[in-house]
């Protein structure tokens, strides 16, 4: 499947264990990227149970189910949130949006990129696993964030998503995002043991941008209907996504530097 063509940048979150933080980082991070003046999309792709809606306060009564169906298209089920980013409201409880199709997905991304070509970026959020479903919507990404935590069961299935990567020849696009760690020091050093394994077995590195610190704030303000970002931006974990925020677009930047110079 070939890379949208639009010049939104398309960044999947993914992991493979359920839980590890995936809907908190495309969420705050969606809220960092606006924050600097990006225009930012949010498509929610947990066709199971979508939460990105929660962390928002949005109650949005329509769905990407009702898109699936037919019924609605997407510019009618997008919601443009208090805090000014474009969401895609994701599904829950619809069992049968778990199967579809590798086509219904990159469908789906293709009318976000048309009806709204001013997004600078779409954040994609994942559901937890490997399901083909999930596969076709990072397949139609330009990079991969894999939140992961330092734990066993996250640490292996994490794992086993790299190797999915890596026999995708995608693992220069694929950014490991330690979140829930004790300090900046522990969370650069799960992303060291994992690149380590990763230049052992598959002989390739994978890439960092910044990790996430364990933030009990992050709980509170959903309950207040605030967000981080906003209303507490010294907090330590506003200031990790607003490290990732920059990272992300420093590199963003510097690829498409890339590009061009390939073109020219
Ligand atoms: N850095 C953090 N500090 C403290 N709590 C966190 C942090 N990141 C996530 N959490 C908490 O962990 C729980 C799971 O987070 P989240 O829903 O983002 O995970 P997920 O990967 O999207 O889960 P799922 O696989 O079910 O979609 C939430 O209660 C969230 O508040
Ligand atoms: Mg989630």
């Amino acid at each position: 499947m070939s890379e949208p063509k639009s010049t939104t940048r398309v960044i999947g979150i993914a992991s493979g264990k359920g839980g590890v933080g995936k809907t908190t980082v495309a969420v705050n991070l969606a809220l960092a990227l606006s924050a600097k003046g990006l225009r930012v999309g949010l498509l929610d792709a947990d066709l199971g149970l979508a939460n990105s809606q929660i962390l928002l306060g949005v109650n949005a009564p329509t769905n990407v189910s009702h898109v699936f169906d037919g019924e609605k298209t997407v510019t009618d089920v997008a919601v443009e949130t208090p805090q000014g980013l474009l969401l895609i409201p994701g599904a829950s409880g619809n069992q049968a949006l778990a199967n579809i199709t590798a086509v219904q997905a990159t469908s789906l991304i293709d009318q976000v990129l048309q009806s709204y070509p001013d997004l600078d970026v779409l954040l994609i959020d994942s559901a937890a696993g490997l399901s083909s479903a999930n596969m076709s919507f990072l397949d139609a990404c330009h990079l991969r964030l894999l939140v992961m935590q330092d734990e066993p069961a996250s640490i292996a299935d994490a794992y086993g998503l790299i190797k999915l990567e890596s026999r995708k020849d995608r693992l220069k696009d694929l950014y490991l995002v330690p979140n829930r760690v004790a300090s900046l020091q522990a969370g650069k050093s799960l992303f060291d043991k994992m690149n380590v394994v990763c230049m052992k077995f598959l002989e390739e590195p994978v890439n960092y941008l910044s990790c996430i610190l364990q933030d009990e704030l992050l709980a509170r303000v959903t309950r207040k209907r605030e967000t981080l970002i906003k209303h507490h931006p010294a907090s330590a974990a506003a200031q990790n996504f607003n490290q990732l925020a920059d990272q992300l677009t420093n590199q963003i930047a510097s690829k498409a530097a890339d590009r061009t110079l390939e073109q020219a």
